[in-house]
């Protein structure tokens, strides 16, 4: 894949002008107080967090925690209760979504792409005169990955894009993901389950529990310092640790 990797992430942060931002928003996306509610449940609790420009910031969390909500509340797929998003200084409202989410892409789990569309046209390499029923899980989602990598976003939102995959395709396709989001400075969200793919890719780790984010740092701050016992407890209840 070729992108020149000074396309992007050079421009100068911008400071937002009278919208009340005060601080330097150096980060590509602010979430400042945002809550989420579904009819009977609050999925998403007075939340701030910052995506930092060229850099992973992984999400994990146990299943329910408000991940994906945090996700789609960033591509406006849904709207905040309460609190504002700002992407590149710019806060998000229902009139600039749709401009704004040409700038982002996202993948969700299990891949995304368009079955009546060969690989070719939903964008791959050896793989391209298939059709996805074709191709193998892992296929599919190396598909889709990359699809969404050509189009250049400034930020990538990836909702447990390897789950499901075997461990060598799994472990291939995190090398390879890992290497292009160095090379290309690409600012990612990532959505996991597993520690040990959060400590992979993770400049900055997010834990969430509950529709709150618990703590964030790297996974020896979460080790090391936990917030609070379900830190630990979360951390240990995961296998593999050995390797970390
Ligand atoms: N459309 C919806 N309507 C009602 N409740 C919802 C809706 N979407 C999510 N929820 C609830 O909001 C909470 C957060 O859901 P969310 O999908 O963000 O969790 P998650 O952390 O992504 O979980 P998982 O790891 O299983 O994907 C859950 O309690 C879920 O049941
Ligand atoms: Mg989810």
């Amino acid at each position: 894949m070729k992108r020149d990797p000074r396309r992007r992430n050079t421009r100068r942060p911008r400071r937002p002008e009278g919208d009340g931002y005060t601080e330097e928003m150096s980060a590509l996306v602010q979430l400042i107080d945002v809550s989420k509610r579904y009819e009977d449940a609050l999925a998403l609790h007075s939340t701030n967090l910052a995506i930092e420009r060229a850099k992973t910031t992984v999400l994990i969390g146990p299943s329910g925690c408000g991940k994906s909500t945090l996700l789609r509340l960033i591509i406006g797929l849904i709207t905040p209760d309460s609190g504002t998003i700002a992407f590149d200084g710019s806060q998000i409202t229902p009139s600039n979504i749709d401009t704004l989410r040409r700038r982002i892409g996202y993948v969700i789990q299990e891949g995304s792409l368009f079955p009546h569309l060969t690989a070719r046209a939903n964008v791959s390499e050896n793989l391209v005169s298939r059709y996805p029923i074709e191709l193998s899980g892992g296929q599919r989602q190396r598909v889709s990955l990359m699809r969404a990598l050509m189009l250049s976003p400034e930020l990538l939102l990836l909702d447990e894009p390897l789950g499901a995959l075997d461990p060598l395709v799994r472990a291939s396709l995190q090398k390879e993901l890992k290497e292009i989001f160095a090379r290309l400075r690409q600012t990612t969200l990532f959505v996991t389950h597993d520690l040990a793919e959060a400590a992979y890719f993770g400049d900055e780790i997010v834990l969430m529990n509950e529709g709150h984010i618990v703590q964030q740092g790297s996974l020896a701050d979460l080790r090391e310092k936990p917030s609070r016992p379900f830190v630990s407890e979360f951390i240990n209840a995961q296998r593999g640790l050995a390797e970390l």
